[in-house]
C-alpha cells in the first residue's frame, strides 16, 4: 500500500471534461456551414469559398465559414449605412436598452459561449467560462452605461457613422466585445470581421443579437481571411476602422487608410516586462509569471513575455518557476482540470517552434518541464529561456505563445532602460513590496498598462492601448468612447485667398536672414538657402532660412533632449512659463498687430483680434497646463485604477497657414503645456510671425529645446518629420495631400497622427483651445494599484 504522500505525489488527475452537447447542437443546426449576419439575418456568401474552423485541441472540423468577398463586405458596409441614422436617433437610453438587453442574454447562455468559445480557440474552459465571457457581459453593461450618459456626459459629441472593426482569434468574444460596445453605445453602426481561426462565437453573438431584439443593420459579420479584412479597411464608405491584430497588419492598414479621412485605431502587438524587484513576495511572483505567460497559451498581446529579475533573486526565481512549470498541465481545452489548453492553429505553433530554436542557437538556455504534451492536438509546452541577451530575437520579437524569457539588472534605472528597451509599449507589470519603488518605476515605463504586484488584469472600467508600435487609442474606459465620437458640429472658416506668389524663390545666402530656431539658438539653416517672403500684394518683404532634412534632424534631436527635463517639470512651472509669455507677446502686441496687418493686408482691427486672441489662447494653455487631469477609474476588484494622462514625447507639428501667429500657438501650446516637446514647421506663406516670437521665447524661460521652429516648404518637411522614427507623433494643418502623405509616412514608426483633411478650421473658435487638443497631446497610461480589502 503506498502511503498517503506518496499518493499524493503520484495521484494522477482525472479527466474532468465539460459537456459539449449544447455546442454540438447548436453548430448541429447550422448543418455545421454558416453565412454572413448582415442586416439582422443570414445572408449566403456571394462567392462559392468556405473554410474550415477547427478545434486545435483534436485537430478535428467544427465548420464551415464564408470567405467574405469585397461584395460581401459591400453589401454589409451599405446594410449598416441605413441602419445608422435610425439608431443614433433612438437616444442614449433606448441603445442603453438594447446594450443591456444584449448583456442580459449572454449571461444567460454563458456557458454555450464559453464552451463554444473554448472548442474553437482551444483556451482552456476555465478561462472562457471564469474571465473571457464574464468580461464579455460587463463590458456589455458598462456601455449600456455610457448610452445612457451620453447626452450628460459627453455633449456636442455624435457617432462617427459605420465602423469597420477587424479583430484577432486570441480572445475572439472578448475582442468583439471590446469593439462593439463602445460603438454601438455612441449611435454608430458596425460591420465586424472576425478572425479566420476564430469565428464562431462572433457568429453565437450575431444569432443572439437577432434573439434580443437589436434593429437589423446595427451589427453585421462578414467573416473571412485578410482579404476580407483588407476590403473592409478599402471600403469608401466606412468611416473608422478599429483594428486588433498584428502590428505588422497594423502597419499594412495605417497605410491603406492615409488621406481617406477614415478615423484609426490600432491595438498591436507587445513584449510586456514583468519586473521582479529583490523585495518582492516571490510565491506571489510565481504565480504572477503563470497568469502572465501561462494565460491564454501566452497569446496574449500585453503578455508579460520578457522576465527582468533583480540579480539578488534571480536564481531563486529560476528554481521556483521550474518547479512551478513541473505542476502546470497541458491539454483539452474542455478539461476543467488543465492550465494550458492548445495554440489556435498549426501555423501559429510553427511559428513559436521556430522562434525558439532560433533563440537556443542564439545561445540561450531553453528550459520545459520533464512531461510531454497530448500529441494529438496543437500544444506546447511552458518555455523558460534564461542567459539571453537583451538583443536576442526571443528578447525582442513578439512569441505570442507560453515562452518567457528572463534577463537580470542590478538598479532600478537599469530595469527601466531595458524595460522600455523594445519597440513595443503596451503593458507592464511591477513587484515590489515597496511602494516608494513601484510608484518611481511606473510612470518611467513607456507602455499604455502598468500593473503593479498583478498582471493581465482588464475591466470595461479602465482603458487599454499602447505606447509606440504596440498602436494607438483606447478601449475601455471614457478614454476610449473618443475612438468613436466626432464634434458635433465641426468648426470651419471661409477658406484663405489664393496666395499671389508662385514658386517660393530661393537664393543662396543667409546673411540679413530670420534663421531658425533649434535648441534654444537661432541657427542657419543647413543647406544655406532663404527664400524670400511676400506680403498679400506681392511685395518682397523679408527672407527666411529654407530648411532641410538635416535642419529636421538637429532640431529633433534637441526636442529629444529637452524632452526628459520638461515632461517630469512640475505643472505649476509650465503653466508659469506660458503665463510669463502671455505677458511678454502682449507686451509686443502692438508691433505683432502692424507685422500682421501689413503681411496680410487685413485691416488693423482684424490684425488687433488676431493677436488679441494669441494672447488669450497663451493665457489659455497656462491655465490649462495643471488642470488636465486623470481619472480614477472604478474597477470591480481590490485596486484603484489611475488613468493618467502622459505626455507623447517628441511632436512634429505643421502650424496653419493663416491665421499665423493664432495657428502657431494654438498648435505648439497644447503639446507644450501637457510635457512634450515640439518641433513646428511655422506658415509656409507667412512664417515672420513665428521668426518674430523667437526672442519672446528666449524671454519667457522656455528651456532651450522645448521648442523649436524649422522655416521652410511645409509639405516638404512635413514628409521628412513623418518619417522621422525618433518623433513620437505628428500633427498637421495643411492640404488633403499633405496629410495623406504623413499618414503614409506614420507607419515606420507608427507614430500618432492628427491631421485635419485639408478642412480648413476657425482657430478663433473656443472649440480651437482645450479638450481636443490636449487629448491629442496625450496618452493616458492605466496604472493598477492594490488597495483596500
Ligand atoms: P493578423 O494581424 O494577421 O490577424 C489579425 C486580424 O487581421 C485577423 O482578423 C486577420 O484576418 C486580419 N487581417 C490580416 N491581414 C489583413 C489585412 N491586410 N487587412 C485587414 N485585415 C487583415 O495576425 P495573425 O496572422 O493571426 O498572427 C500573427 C502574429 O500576430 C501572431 O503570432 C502574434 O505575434 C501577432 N498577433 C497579435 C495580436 C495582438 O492582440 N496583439 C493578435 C493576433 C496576432
Ligand atoms: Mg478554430
Amino acid at each position: 500500500m503506498p502511503s498517503i504522500p506518496e499518493l499524493f505525489a503520484t495521484m494522477e488527475w482525472g479527466p474532468a471534461p465539460e459537456a459539449a452537447g449544447q455546442a454540438e447542437a447548436w453548430l448541429d443546426r447550422h448543418r455545421r456551414k454558416f453565412g454572413h449576419w448582415i442586416g439582422g439575418g443570414w445572408v449566403e456568401p456571394s462567392g462559392e469559398e468556405w473554410f474550415a474552423t477547427i478545434n486545435p485541441a483534436n485537430r478535428q472540423t467544427l465548420a464551415r465559414v464564408a470567405q467574405g468577398s469585397a461584395a460581401d463586405v459591400d453589401r454589409a458596409v451599405r446594410t449598416a449605412r441605413e441602419a445608422q441614422q435610425a439608431w443614433w436617433a433612438l437616444g442614449g437610453h433606448g441603445r442603453a436598452r438594447h446594450l443591456y438587453a444584449i448583456a442580459r442574454q449572454i449571461q444567460r447562455q454563458s456557458r454555450l459561449f464559453a464552451v463554444v468559445e473554448s472548442l474553437d480557440n482551444g483556451k482552456p474552459i476555465r478561462e472562457s467560462r471564469d474571465i473571457d465571457i464574464p468580461l464579455v457581459a460587463r463590458h456589455f453593461y458598462h456601455h449600456a452605461g455610457w448610452a445612457q450618459l451620453m447626452g450628460q456626459e459627453l455633449p456636442g459629441y455624435g457617432p462617427v457613422g459605420v465602423v469597420g472593426q477587424i479583430i484577432p482569434w486570441n480572445f475572439p468574444l472578448l475582442m468583439l466585445a471590446w469593439k462593439i460596445a463602445p460603438a454601438l453605445a455612441m449611435g454608430n453602426t458596425v460591420v465586424l470581421k472576425p478572425a479566420e481561426f476564430t469565428s464562431l462565437t462572433a457568429l453565437l453573438f450575431a444569432e443572439l443579437c437577432g434573439e434580443a431584439g437589436l434593429p437589423p443593420g446595427v451589427v453585421n459579420i462578414v467573416t473571412g481571411e485578410g482579404a476580407t479584412g483588407a476590403a473592409l479597411v478599402d471600403h469608401h464608405d466606412v468611416d473608422k476602422i478599429a483594428f486588433t491584430g498584428s502590428t505588422e497588419v497594423g502597419r499594412i492598414i495605417r497605410a491603406a487608410t492615409a488621406g481617406s479621412g477614415k478615423k484609426l485605431s490600432l491595438e498591436l502587438g507587445g513584449k510586456s516586462p514583468f519586473i521582479v524587484f529583490d523585495d518582492s513576495d516571490l510565491d506571489s511572483v510565481v504565480e504572477g509569471v503563470v497568469d502572465a505567460i501561462w494565460f491564454n497559451q501566452g497569446q496574449v498581446c500585453c503578455a508579460g513575455s520578457r522576465i527582468l529579475a533583480q540579480e539578488g533573486i534571480a536564481e531563486s526565481l529560476v528554481a521556483r518557476l521550474k518547479v512551478r512549470m513541473e505542476t502546470l498541465r497541458v491539454g483539452d481545452s474542455l478539461d476543467k482540470a488543465i492550465d494550458i489548453g492548445a495554440i489556435v492553429a498549426p501555423v501559429q505553433l510553427e511559428r513559436i517552434e521556430a522562434l525558439v530554436a532560433q533563440g537556443k542557437e542564439e545561445g540561450a538556455e531553453c528550459w520545459q518541464p520533464s512531461w510531454s504534451c497530448p500529441t494529438e492536438g496543437v500544444f506546447y509546452p511552458p518555455t523558460l529561456f534564461t542567459e539571453v541577451s537583451p538583443a536576442a530575437t526571443i528578447a525582442q520579437v513578439e512569441i505570442f505563445g507560453p515562452v518567457v524569457v528572463l534577463m537580470t539588472f542590478r538598479t532600478p534605472d537599469e530595469a527601466v532602460e531595458l524595460a522600455n528597451n523594445t519597440r513595443y509599449g503596451l503593458a507592464a507589470s511591477i513587484w515590489t513590496e515597496n511602494i516608494n519603488t513601484a510608484l518611481d518605476i511606473a510612470p518611467r515605463v513607456k507602455a499604455g498598462t502598468v500593473w503593479i504586484n498583478c498582471t493581465n488584469v482588464f475591466d470595461a472600467a479602465s482603458g487599454f492601448g499602447g505606447y509606440r508600435e504596440s498602436g494607438f487609442g483606447r478601449e475601455g474606459g471614457k478614454e476610449g468612447l473618443w475612438e468613436y465620437l466626432v464634434p458635433l458640429v465641426p468648426t470651419s472658416a471661409p477658406p484663405l485667398p489664393a496666395p499671389v506668389a508662385g514658386e517660393p524663390v530661393l537664393r543662396e545666402g543667409v546673411d540679413r536672414t530670420a534663421k531658425l530656431y533649434v535648441g534654444g539658438k537661432q541657427t542657419r539653416p543647413d543647406g544655406g538657402y532663404s527664400r524670400m517672403i511676400h506680403d498679400f500684394a506681392g511685395g518682397a518683404v523679408a527672407e527666411v532660412g529654407e530648411g532641410n532634412r538635416k535642419d529636421i534632424r538637429n532640431a529633433v534631436e534637441a526636442a529629444r533632449k529637452a524632452e526628459r527635463g520638461w515632461a517630469t517639470a512640475t505643472a505649476h512651472l509650465r503653466a508659469q512659463v506660458l503665463y510669463f509669455l502671455a505677458e511678454n507677446l502682449s507686451i509686443r502686441a502692438t508691433e505683432l498687430t502692424v507685422r500682421i496687418a501689413g503681411l496680410t493686408g487685413v485691416s488693423d482691427a482684424e490684425a488687433r483680434r488676431e493677436v488679441e486672441a494669441a494672447v488669450s489662447r497663451t493665457f489659455g494653455y497656462a491655465a490649462w497646463a495643471d488642470k488636465w487631469e486623470g481619472a480614477v477609474h472604478q474597477t470591480p476588484f481590490r485596486n484603484v485604477t489611475l488613468a493618467m494622462p502622459e505626455p507623447i514625447g517628441v511632436m512634429g507639428v505643421v502650424c496653419p497657414e493663416a491665421p499665423s501667429l493664432l495657428g502657431l500657438l494654438s498648435t505648439i501650446l497644447p503639446p507644450i503645456a501637457i510635457g512634450n516637446t515640439v518641433v513646428a514647421i511655422p506658415s509656409e506663406r507667412w512664417p515672420l510671425l513665428a521668426t518674430d516670437c523667437y526672442q519672446l521665447f528666449d524671454t519667457s524661460d522656455i528651456p532651450p529645446g522645448v521648442i523649436n521652429l524649422v522655416t521652410g516648404s511645409s509639405d516638404g518637411l512635413a514628409a521628412v518629420l513623418a518619417a522621422h522614427d525618433d518623433v513620437d507623433g505628428m500633427w498637421y494643418w495643411g492640404s488633403a495631400d499633405g496629410g495623406a502623405e504623413v499618414e503614409r509616412r506614420s507607419s515606420g514608426n507608427m507614430k500618432r497622427t492628427w491631421v485635419d483633411q485639408g478642412k480648413s478650421r476657425d482657430w478663433f473658435a473656443v472649440s480651437s483651445e482645450g479638450p481636443e487638443f490636449l487629448r491629442q497631446s496625450t496618452q493616458v497610461k492605466n496604472i493598477w494599484i492594490p488597495y483596500g480589502a
